[in-house]
Order: structure tokens, then C-alpha cells, then sequence
């Protein structure tokens, strides 16, 4: 007779960034779950999400959620903050999988410390303007006071590997509002923005700052598991797809991960 073990759920957990950032995530994902089967999309085609309005982030969601439906995931991966502060709310009941959204996850879970009382936030327009950090933290603690910084110039610096610009300015330039306010710890609100922690960190502490991606991936392994949609008993792979300049985009993934395949061109 068949049995069926219900704890054992091998489709894949889609994975999606305007790019290389969300390889963060998924760096972290693949360290504390490596038996999963994913699948990542980079919509280098429509970087950066965070010059884009709310009503063409939806849309490009919905195309990149429809990619996912075809490949029969299980859950889908909102590793980019501009896409859960813009997207997530419009289209998180719509479709058969798990949506893990990153702004509203690392709240949740990062909210259990009640003596988190001053938050800096760096992260796209896009997300600034949502005020999302702001309104996701304040449900878990009224009394939190929240600072959100634009930091327009630091995608292209990552996707682009900018040399010729003005470091003090593109970087402290940014990060001086937010020094000024003293805040405990600096979330950084970008999936991308871990690679300039180097430059950043000459101006401010590292240990001030946050990288919410190992924050993120335990929250959506554990809230896998008490779903029985984890996958435990397989060896784990992970595909590629990007939506323009695949050649590119696998150059770029060394910033955060060395990935062993080119990614295939998807048009979206
Ligand atoms: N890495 C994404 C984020 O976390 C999007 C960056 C962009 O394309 O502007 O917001």
C-alpha cells in the first residue's frame, strides 16, 4: 500500500529579487535549509524596483507570480523589501502558494525585543515612501520611534559595480540624518545594500547595522515546518531565471554567492 508522509513536500520555494540582492536571502535560506529545491528570479529587466511606483511594482509582481504558479511552488519568497511594501498587501490572498513578504517577517519576529525603542531604516524610495518599517514595527510596539532613509544611488552602485562616483557623499551622505537620530540598531531595508557594508562601515559601527536576511530565512523555515511544507529528506537544488542579460546577472551573483549555472532568460 502507498503510504503518504505528509512532512515531506518536495515542490520548490520561488525566490525573487530585481536582481542579484535577493541572493542574500537566499544564501541564507540554502544555509539553514540546504535540502530544499528553489527557485530563484532575478527581474534584472525591471531594476530598480525602487524608482517604480506602487501600481507598476503590482503588476510586475503578478507577471513573476504567474511564472511561479506554472512551476507549481509551494511558497514564494518576497526577498526584496520594495516588492513587500508595495505588492505584498494587493496580492497576498490571490494565488495557491505561500507568499513570505521580507518587511513585515523580520518585524514580526525582530519586535519580540521590547527594548528596540529607536530604529533606523535604510532602503529604496519606494519602500520609504510606504512607511511600512514604520507601521510594521509600531503593531508589535506603539512606543518604537522609526527613522526611514531613501538611499536612491545605492542599487545601481551594487548592479551596476559603480567605481567613478563620490563615496562620502553616496554614503554618509545617506546615513548622516540617521546617525543623528541615535538610533539602537540600522536595519538595512535593501536586499542589496550587505555588499556596501564595507564602505558604510567606515562611517558608522558594523555592529550598529542589520541584515535582516538570516532573520528572514529562519522565520520562513520555521513557519514551513509548522505547515508540514517542509522538505527535509531530499538533496536539495536551485535553479536560475532572469528576466534580461543572464550573463550579467550570473558576473553580479559573485558579489553574494558563486552560482554554478548561467540563469535562463525568462521574458516577463
Ligand atoms: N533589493 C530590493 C529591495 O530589497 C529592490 C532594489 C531595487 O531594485 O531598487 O528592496
Amino acid at each position: 500500500m502507498e503510504t503518504f508522509d505528509n512532512t515531506i513536500d518536495t515542490r520548490a520555494i520561488g525566490v525573487m529579487d530585481s536582481g542579484v540582492g535577493g541572493l542574500t536571502v537566499l544564501k541564507q535560506l540554502l544555509s539553514v535549509c540546504p535540502k530544499e529545491n528553489y527557485i530563484y528570479f532575478g527581474d534584472t529587466k525591471n531594476l530598480p524596483y525602487g524608482e517604480k511606483s506602487k501600481e507598476q511594482l503590482i503588476e510586475i509582481v503578478k507577471e513573476i507570480f504567474e511564472f511561479f504558479e506554472q512551476k507549481n511552488v509551494k511558497a514564494v519568497v518576497l526577498a526584496c523589501n520594495t516588492t513587500s511594501a508595495t505588492a505584498y498587501e494587493e496580492l497576498k490572498d490571490k494565488y495557491p502558494f505561500k507568499i513570505y513578504p521580507l518587511i513585515q517577517s523580520v518585524a514580526k519576529y525582530m519586535s519580540a525585543d521590547k527594548g528596540l525603542l529607536k530604529l533606523g531604516v535604510m532602503a529604496t524610495e519606494a519602500t520609504v515612501k510606504t512607511k511600512t518599517y514604520t507601521k510594521e514595527f509600531k503593531k508589535y510596539n506603539p512606543d518604537i520611534e522609526v527613522i526611514e532613509q531613501a538611499c536612491p544611488l545605492w542599487v545601481p552602485i551594487v548592479e551596476k559595480q559603480l567605481t567613478n562616483y563620490d563615496e562620502k557623499q553616496a554614503i554618509y551622505g545617506y546615513l548622516k540624518n540617521v546617525l543623528e537620530f541615535n538610533p539602537q540598531k540600522i536595519i538595512l531595508g535593501c536586499t542589496h545594500y550587505p555588499y556596501l557594508m564595507d564602505k558604510i562601515s567606515k562611517y558608522a559601527p558594523r555592529e550598529l547595522f542589520i541584515n535582516p536576511a538570516q532573520i528572514f530565512a529562519r522565520y520562513i523555515i520555521d513557519d514551513l515546518k509548522q505547515n508540514s511544507l517542509i522538505n527535509e529528506t531530499q538533496t536539495g537544488s536551485v535553479h536560475y531565471y532572469a528576466s534580461s542579460n543572464p550573463d550579467n546577472f550570473r558576473q553580479n551573483a559573485k558579489m553574494f554567492l558563486e552560482i554554478d549555472e548561467t540563469p535562463l532568460l525568462v521574458e516577463i
